[in-house]
């Protein structure tokens, strides 16, 4: 009586699996991003090329052969956030903008892309 029911219920948790795992969003986000670890990476890491406000203006570009990304411009503006998950953590080939995987943590992306948001929703 007793082994029926426990492979019935090993039968209805590997239909579930599959479903699970294909509504798991790739980047399962750490809601809400923390804000001020986003600023605190962003100027670490990234200001130097992309500027205090996100304008690709930072003291490093002038040197660079590729500009880099200014985020108020509508072309980054409106790539999803999966998107720009996906460069920060690979890196853009041919180009400065090198992949940050390994030095920064799944959350420490998250949050540095809020930052880069909040930065592109701001004025001048
Ligand atoms: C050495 C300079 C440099 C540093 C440091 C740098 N980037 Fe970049 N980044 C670039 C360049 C150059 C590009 C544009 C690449 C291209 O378009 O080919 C870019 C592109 C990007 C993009 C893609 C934007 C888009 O519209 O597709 C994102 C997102 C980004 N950087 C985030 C970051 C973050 C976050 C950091 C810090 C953790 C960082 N970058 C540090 C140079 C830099």
């Amino acid at each position: 009586m007793n082994t029926p029911l426990r492979l019935r219920l090993a039968g209805f948790l590997l239909l579930l699996a599959p479903t699970t795992l294909a509504t798991t969003p790739l980047y399962a986000q750490d809601y809400p991003p923390d804000l001020a670890r986003g600023k605190a990476v962003y100027a670490r890491d990234c200001q130097s090329c992309h500027g205090d406000k996100g304008h690709g203006d930072g003291p490093a570009a002038a040197s660079l052969k590729v500009s880099p990304a200014d985020f108020h411009r509508i072309r980054s503006f409106l790539k999803s956030d999966e998107e720009l998950l996906r460069t920060i953590e690979h890196g853009v080939v041919f180009s400065p903008m090198h992949s940050w995987r390994g030095q920064l943590t799944d959350g420490e992306m998250q949050d540095v892309l809020a930052h880069i948001r909040l930065l592109s929703q701001q004025g001048p």
